[in-house]
């Protein structure tokens, strides 16, 4: 396959992200190689995803487009994977003659060997689930695709989810609940880290329940794992690694060591996703979300003890079935009090074989669509005013690169996970200071609803520019004491909670 050209359309979240990158280190090995366009390529790959009704649609669309791409080069193989895959399965393969395999979330292994097949005229889907650990047995990233030019990673923690929100199809998608055990995840780690990566993203469709699945059953922890702040903190040790983020959190498994690695861990950054989804009560208990608003408030309020500058932001959905004006107003006012810095917000979209799929008391489409313009400008004001009350402080800057907005900016990310483009106008010494991967320190100096703006410090005038561990040195003076959080009683109620609500 030495002469074939893969290119790889993604949809979805950081998981189907990240599995792209899976595939792509598959091909790679299989002796494919990346295609400068599609119209270059000889394998075309959609990462499908099902978490509205929309995002389905997509793949259907894509499919029926793709008959010409594949008329127009004999030879040329169309592969689909993610939720879709997972959920329609070989009824693809029925339903559209020119696809050529299907393969669900626990079978991204089997993507080269399917290829083949393809190659010899068989079709094939491979859809089941499969719970062993052999699914994270993937071959390690080559240092190019894992550096990238930005040093940032994704790196999985558990896959799969066992909430059954009422709303929701991921549990169908991605099956059951599986963590990986903390040596790999650490060993992973490690080897980023000697690779040149600064962050790392550790994802989970819950994240924070790492290694509890089997808690919940009845039985030990799952083996080979450890609490997640435990996890947290084994990884906040390896030498090299400057930011560690998680995504997404439930609010259920919040509990008094994961609020407290919040104030202690150096490299743990202030910012947490937690996704909410309603802010009535009623709505919640309907959408099976097993915490309430109070709960929601106080988790919070624990994490902000612990780690005052920490940034909120989260997931909503409006419209959910028997939405009153009366809760989504509980939903404005949850978005309000919880000072979310920044929130993605959606009209609920019925999915198939979901809780919520057949109650009935549909809202209006008109009325959802009013809900959610409400909500988003709501968010827009807050989040500039957050941006704006950061004007004047100093943002420690990992640059992506250069800025959308083009000119002399450059663009990255912050501690707290904003957006912050920088003008270099004032041309940076040494030169290639502002090369994507670089930790710049700069100060806000404006703000707009996407983002901050900032000038960059001249890096040789800060304190602490002469200790060779420079960029570390300024994390740590911008965090609260360890010993300042130690006081703080965020226990309350939080260390039995996993137990207490299942
Ligand atoms: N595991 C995460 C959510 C992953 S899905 C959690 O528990 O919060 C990402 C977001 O998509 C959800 O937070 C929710 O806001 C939205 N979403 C999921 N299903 C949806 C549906 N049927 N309609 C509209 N939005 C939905
Ligand atoms: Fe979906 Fe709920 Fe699982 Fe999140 S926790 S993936 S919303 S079922
Ligand atoms: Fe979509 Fe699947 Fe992620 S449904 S949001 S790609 S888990």
């Amino acid at each position: 396959m030495q002469d074939k050209r893969f290119s790889i359309r993604t949809y979805g979240c950081q998981m189907n992200v990240h599995d792209s990158e899976k595939v792509v280190t598959l091909l790679e090995d299989a002796g494919l190689s990346a295609a400068a366009s599609e119209s270059e390529a000889d394998l075309l790959v959609i990462n499908t995803c099902s978490i509205r009704d929309k995002a389905e649609h997509q793949l259907y669309s894509d499919l029926g487009k793709l008959r010409e791409w594949k008329a127009e080069k004999p030879g040329r193989i169309v592969g689909v994977g993610g939720c879709v895959a997972q959920q329609v399965g070989d009824r693809l393969l029925s339903r559209f003659g020119h696809l050529d395999f299907v393969f669900g979330t626990h079978h991204l292994r089997r993507v080269p060997a399917m290829l083949d097949g393809a190659l010899a005229g068989r079709r094939a889907a491979w859809v089941g689930e499969d719970e062993s650990q052999e699914r994270f047995d993937l071959p390690a990233r080559r240092p190019a695709l894992a550096t990238g030019p930005r040093r940032r990673a994704f790196v999985t923690v558990m896959e799969g989810c066992d909430m059954f929100c009422s709303f929701c199809i991921v549990p169908s998608t991605r099956g059951r609940e599986i963590s990986r055990a903390a040596t790999e995840i650490d060993t992973e780690v490690r080897q980023l880290a000697d690779q040149g990566i600064l962050e790392i993203m550790l994802l989970g469709q819950t994240v924070n329940a790492y290694g509890r699945h089997d808690v919940r059953r009845g039985r030990a922890a799952a083996a080979g794992t450890m609490p997640f702040a435990e996890l947290l903190g084994q990884l906040d040790a390896i030498p090299g690694i400057e930011r560690i983020r998680y995504t997404s959190p439930h609010p259920l498994f919040y509990d008094a060591a994961l609020i407290r690695a919040h104030g202690e861990l150096e490299h743990l950054c202030p910012n947490v996703h937690l996704p909410v989804q309603s802010g009535s009560n009623r709505i919640l208990e309907q959408m099976r979300r097993r915490y309430t608003r109070e709960r929601y408030f106080e988790i919070l309020g624990a994490l902000r003890a612990a780690r005052p500058d920490v940034a909120i932001t989260s997931d909503l959905i409006v419209g959910f079935p028997g939405e009153t004006e009366g809760d989504f107003e509980q939903t404005l006012d949850l978005v309000r009090v919880a000072g979310l810095v920044d929130s993605f917000s959606f009209k609920y979209s019925p999915r198939p074989g979901t809780g919520a799929a057949g109650m009935g008391a549909e809202v209006p489409a008109e009325v959802a669509q009013d809900r959610l313009e409400r909500l988003q400008a709501q968010q827009r004001d807050q989040t500039l005013a957050y941006h704006q009350s950061r004007v004047g402080q100093e943002a420690l800057v990992l640059i992506e690169g250069p800025s959308r907005r083009g000119g002399h900016q450059v663009t990255g990310r912050d501690l707290h996970h904003r957006v912050v483009n920088l003008d270099l106008c004032s041309s940076l010494e040494p030169p290639g200071a502002a090369e994507p991967g670089t930790l710049l320190p700069a100060r806000v100096v404006g703000a707009t609803p996407h983002s901050l703006l900032a000038a960059p410090l001249d890096p040789a005038l800060l304190p602490g520019a002469e200790d060779p561990d420079f960029p570390r040195s300024r994390l740590k003076s911008s965090k609260r004491r360890a010993d300042e959080t130690e006081s703080v009683d965020c226990a309350g109620g939080l260390a039995e909670d996993v137990l207490r609500v299942l």
